[in-house]
């Protein structure tokens, strides 16, 4: 996995964190401010844990229509008795599909996203204000009694910057003054952004923010830890990174014990990039391994162990906040991080960063410390608990197979029509068009269409197609010949396919695909998809480029036209019987079966498929290719 370049984050439009240890009632949570050591609400210092848990990436009680229902799930937060961290954006990266923008923003004229760039400017002030003000009418900031004791403007905005010249620089300044004259009553923040203006506090996202955090930008900020990934996203043709609960608790405990006062846990709980709305390669689960998984069950030891740490640390929260913190060297790997102060008692947090057992001598105390350690004394006396020993039992999570549709007579199919040049008139173009700018992110699909006289006699003939996109499906007069795919990170798809030309006239149509539309780094509006050079090239040297040639496109699948996984569309195609006997491509599966009983989470197991989308009473459960296998053979996702 690599991790150098560091850009996963937060959910759709706006992103909310709920806090979910430590953080007391909110009963009118009022003022919220800060200093030095922490936020202040209501004119206490706090030590506060939150989780991020995506509410559109999680399927709520009240409604699965309702997914998007921002005021309804502060609402819930609220009724938990928890408060929440409001990551406003507009730009959320989390691997959301554009980074959460919607592709409208790409047409208005002279735009240049995240910039010192007017058009820019005034949509994302449009967006924040009006997010605000819904916040603000509905009583939701803990300045008018609600949850929200905190704000986040931009999104890690400091990987790009450079990218912007000076324009990036007076572009954080402008977000800032920007937000802050929203007036909500509570701080806001700015994440990996050194160079916050003030009042803004700057805080740190990354794994180990204990130990590659700079600290905040002013000595009237508190140190706060906006993203502490439990995990990471997964791509197809990745495999989870799975990242131990020690691990977890090690640099928690070690951020708090150096003076941090607030960890977000990225994610807390994992979800579903429900529909196509997860970003390029990035698989239907997110986070699984969070503490609460894709399905909000709990995975253990994780979820028991930083319970536990959280515990540990609220048991001396007042002492951590009021005392005198000080630090000093117990040995070559080891360290000591006492908060003290005569009346409020003393807290020690001992470290040892080794890889042995060490033997150290704290307040002529004897103690043997574990190797990657940190072990929390609330009296500096008695340890209460350790990062490396966990108490809770692992469990495993065991999916029950409940019904099978292992049998063609149980399914029926549509055969999906592949276009040619006659059939797609409505655009023509002489040049490739733009795979993005031409779907509006509509669907995944874009078909290129041509037709041509073979007046070269062509005997033996490769077709050429290099795509920008993700996947690309070729046919000649309707009959498959050959697909290819891309990988994350990579830098599109070159494919020689051998072909037989018909004489006279011959159809190439070309699928191109987007497995979900980029999120990251600068200059998003200008991306270039799409097919980029297409050529056959006969046996004799002689050969076709179209490269600059009349093509005809079309816009998706006629299924998704049509929706035909609506129930009231199913009769728009005529299906037939005895489904799933060829595994030729575009074809259309549907089965009904009973919902399964019990209360349990359900999940289809598509180890059996290819990839495409599926879908459960017209809603989109995602995306799936478990086609596209990893290094050891194996599907990334396949239930
Ligand atoms: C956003 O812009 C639209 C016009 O494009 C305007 O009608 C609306 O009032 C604006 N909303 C806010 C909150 O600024
Ligand atoms: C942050 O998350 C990483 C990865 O899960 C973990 O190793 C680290 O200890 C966490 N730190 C905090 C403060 O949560
Ligand atoms: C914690 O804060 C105190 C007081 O500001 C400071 O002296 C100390 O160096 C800080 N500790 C660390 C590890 O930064
Ligand atoms: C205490 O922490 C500070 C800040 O990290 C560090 O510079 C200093 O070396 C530490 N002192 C000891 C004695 O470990
Ligand atoms: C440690 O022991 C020494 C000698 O017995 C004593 O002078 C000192 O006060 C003790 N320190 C603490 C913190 O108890
Ligand atoms: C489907 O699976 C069931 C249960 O494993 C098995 O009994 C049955 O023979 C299978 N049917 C077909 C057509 O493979
Ligand atoms: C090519 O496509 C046209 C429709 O656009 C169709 O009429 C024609 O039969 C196709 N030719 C071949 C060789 O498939
Ligand atoms: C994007 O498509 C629109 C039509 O929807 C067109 O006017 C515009 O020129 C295209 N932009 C680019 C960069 O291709
Ligand atoms: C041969 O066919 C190609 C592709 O259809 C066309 O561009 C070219 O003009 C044709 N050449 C002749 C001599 O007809
Ligand atoms: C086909 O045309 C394109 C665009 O003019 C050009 O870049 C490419 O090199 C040509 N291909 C060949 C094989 O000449
Ligand atoms: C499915 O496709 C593979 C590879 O193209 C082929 O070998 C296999 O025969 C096909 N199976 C069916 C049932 O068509
Ligand atoms: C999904 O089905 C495949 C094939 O039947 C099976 O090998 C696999 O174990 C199943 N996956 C899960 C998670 O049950």
């Amino acid at each position: 996995m690599e991790w150098s370049r560091p850009w996963r984050w937060f959910c759709c439009g706006v992103l909310a964190v709920i806090m979910i240890e430590g953080c007391g009632r909110v009963e009118g949570a009022g003022e919220v401010t800060y200093d030095g050591r922490s936020l202040i609400i209501n004119g206490q210092r706090e030590i506060l844990f939150s989780g991020s848990i995506h509410y559109p990436r999680s399927t709520p009680e009240y409604d699965f229509s309702g997914r998007y229902d921002l005021v309804g799930f502060i609402k819930e937060i609220q009724a938990q008795g928890l408060y929440a961290c409001l990551r406003i954006g507009p730009y959320i990266e989390s691997e959301w599909t554009y980074g959460g923008f919607p592709f409208w923003l790409h047409d208005i004229p002279g735009i240049v996203y995240r910039s010192d760039n007017e058009p820019f400017k005034f949509y994302m002030q449009n967006f924040t204000t009006k997010i605000v003000n819904l916040m603000k009418s509905e009583g939701l900031y803990a300045s008018q009694g609600g949850p929200i004791i905190l704000s986040q403007i931009e999104n890690e905005y400091q990987n790009i910057e450079a990218a912007f010249h000076e324009k990036g620089t007076s572009y954080v300044r402008w977000a800032a003054k920007m937000a802050v004259e929203l007036r909500t009553g509570v701080p806001w923040v700015m994440c990996k952004q050194t160079d916050a203006p003030d009042p803004v506090i700057n805080t740190c996202n990354g794994m180990r923010c204990g130990e590659t955090f700079s600290g905040p930008n002013s000595p009237n900020k508190p140190s706060l830890w906006t993203e502490n990934w439990t995990s990471f996203y997964q791509v197809y043709g990745g495999q989870p990174y799975i990242r131990s609960a020690e691990d977890i608790a090690f640099h928690v405990a070690l951020f708090v014990a150096r003076n941090g006062s607030y960890v977000n846990y990225y994610m807390y709980h994992g979800g579903t990039n429900f529909g196509r709305t997860g970003s390029s390669y990035v698989i239907t689960g997110y986070y699984d391994q969070a503490p609460l998984d894709e399905y909000g069950l709990k995975r253990q030891p994780k979820w028991g162990h930083l319970k536990a740490l959280h515990a540990a640390i609220k048991s001396c929260s007042t002492t951590l906040l009021q005392g005198i913190p000080t630090n000093s060297s117990l040995g070559k790997f080891q360290q000591a991080y006492v908060f003290e102060k005569e009346t409020e008692g003393c807290v020690a947090f001992l470290v040892n960063s080794d890889s042995h057992t060490a033997a150290v001598q704290f307040r002529n105390i004897s103690l043997q410390l574990v190797p990657r350690s940190i072990s929390i004394l609330p009296d500096c006396q008695n340890v209460i608990f350790n990062t490396a020993k966990v108490n809770t039992t692992p469990n495993q999570r065991i999916l029950k197979s409940v019904q099978k549709f292992n049998s063609s007579d149980l399914w029926e199919e549509f055969k999906d029509v592949i276009p040619n040049t006659d059939d797609t008139p409505l655009i023509i173009s002489n040049t490739f068009l733009e795979h993005m700018n031409t779907t509006k992110d509509k669907s995944d699909y874009l078909w290129y269409t041509l037709r041509f006289e073979n007046n070269l006699s062509c005997v033996r003939s490769v077709l050429h197609v290099e795509s920008a996109a993700h996947v690309a499906h070729a046919f000649l007069c309707n009959e498959f010949i050959g697909a290819a795919h891309g990988i994350h990170n990579g830098k599109g798809i070159a494919m020689d396919i051998p072909i037989m030309l018909h004489d006279g006239m011959n159809n190439i149509s070309i699928a191109s695909v987007m497995v979900g539309l980029p999120d990251s780094g600068a200059f998003l509006e200008s991306r270039y998809t799409g097919l980029t050079r297409v050529e056959i090239h006969c046996s004799g040297g002689e050969f076709y480029n179209f490269t600059n040639y009349a093509w005809g496109y079309q816009v998706g699948l006629r299924g998704e036209k049509l929706q035909i996984y609506m129930e009231e569309n199913l009769d728009e195609v005529v299906w037939s019987q005895n489904g799933i006997s060829t595994n030729q491509t575009f074809i259309w599966y549907k089965t009904f079966f009973d919902a399964p009983a019990g209360e349990d989470p359900v999940a289809l197991n598509l180890s059996g498929m290819g990839k495409g989308e599926a879908w459960v009473n017209g809603q989109s459960i995602g995306r799936y290719w478990v086609s596209f296998r990893d290094s050891q053979g194996n599907p990334s996702q396949s239930t």
